[in-house]
């Protein structure tokens, strides 16, 4: 038979056929150990409060905390980053680096309980302070400096107490370095430090902050977390971060940053995390509640869109459930 030069055209779509053909050729795959599933764990005793903005997610209190912890477990997922709602709020966010803080504590209990399960922690002064600013206040803004070497003994507390790694989410000017260097010279040099090195101001927040009830009680976080329109700054803060001593760095929110998570990895060599923010979670599964779109492949979708980007951990309420999902399909 002779050919004519309509039967040469390119044709993408024989690869597209059949699933087992598309499975073949696949470039991202999402795994259960691309994974974090953060876990709130709030003072007082039998809590497993809902928070109305994320179904699905709970404070829990201390002596409850392990009936999540065991979920997560069973669907694979054996690291978490721990976020405390204390008893008492009050204007420096003692409790964050008391040894007898609502992390401390939480610490003790699931090394004790979990000695395989990798626990982050999340260094951070919003949870803990009663005006809900990331630092020390001076003049109607958080102060710098002041704030850093409290940073640092709250990541040594943190990590006396048990802590396999610590996530500082601030944004204050030196941080990575400062906690390096509490951390150093407590003799826990081999503690990794996953930085928040890109954290925007942004609105996809809000239902953490429900979740913490962390709402700033004056003004916003502009004057720290970064502008959602620029992406040169961000590239400037993984630099610094990196000669800092970060040793994994993250993007924060992520569906709406893939752009950034693509140019981070691009400029560095090391692994690249994006936290799948509270309103990104919330937005689907308001949408699934109402009927409007199918929550499983939206939420499937959504992650391999940040492993595609560059991501190579993804911080995310929705650890157990994509997790469930891969085991099924296995
Ligand atoms: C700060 C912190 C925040 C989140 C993680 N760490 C909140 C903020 O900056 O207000 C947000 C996480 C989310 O929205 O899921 N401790």
């Amino acid at each position: 038979m002779k050919l004519e030069k309509r039967d040469l055209v390119i044709r993408p779509r024989r690869l597209r056929r059949t699933d087992v053909l598309r499975r073949l050729v696949r470039e991202t795959h999402l795994h259960t150990d691309d994974f974090i599933a953060p876990v709130f764990i709030s003072a007082g005793e039998n809590k497993k409060n809902s928070i109305p903005s994320m179904p699905g997610v709970y404070q829990w209190s201390i002596d409850r905390v392990n009936e999540e912890i065991d979920e997560l477990l069973a669907a694979g997922i054996d690291k978490i980053i721990l976020f405390g709602i204390p008893a008492e709020k009050d204007s420096t966010g003692s409790d964050s680096y008391s040894s007898n803080g609502i992390i401390q504590q939480s610490l003790k209990k699931l090394k004790q309980e979990y000695p395989d399960l990798f626990i982050i922690t999340d260094v951070c002064f919003c949870e803990y302070t009663d005006h809900g600013h990331c630092g020390v206040i001076e003049n109607k803004d958080v102060h710098n400096d002041s704030t850093l070497s409290l940073l640092g003994q709250q990541a040594l507390s943190h990590v006396e107490a048990g802590a396999d790694m610590v996530a500082p989410s601030g944004m204050m000017d030196g941080m990575v370095g400062e906690i390096r260097f509490a951390l150093d010279s407590g003799g826990f040099d081999h503690i990794p430090i996953m930085s928040y090195a890109v954290k925007y101001g942004s609105a996809f927040y809000g239902p953490f902050r429900d979740a913490v009830e962390s709402t700033p009680q004056f003004g916003d976080r502009k004057s720290y977390q970064m502008d959602p329109a620029n992406i040169r700054e961000a590239l400037k803060e993984v630099e610094l971060d990196i000669l800092e001593g970060a040793d994994i760095i993250m993007v924060k929110p992520a569906l709406a940053y893939l752009d950034v998570i693509s140019h981070v990895k691009d400029i560095s060599n090391l692994p690249v995390a994006c936290y799948n923010v509270s309103g990104e979670y919330s937005m689907l599964k308001a949408a699934a509640e109402k009927g409007w779109i199918d929550h499983d492949s939206a939420m499937m979708e959504m992650l391999l869109s940040m492993k595609r980007a560059g991501a190579d951990i993804i911080i995310t309420y929705f650890a157990k459930e994509a997790a469930q999902l891969i085991k099924i399909k296995k």
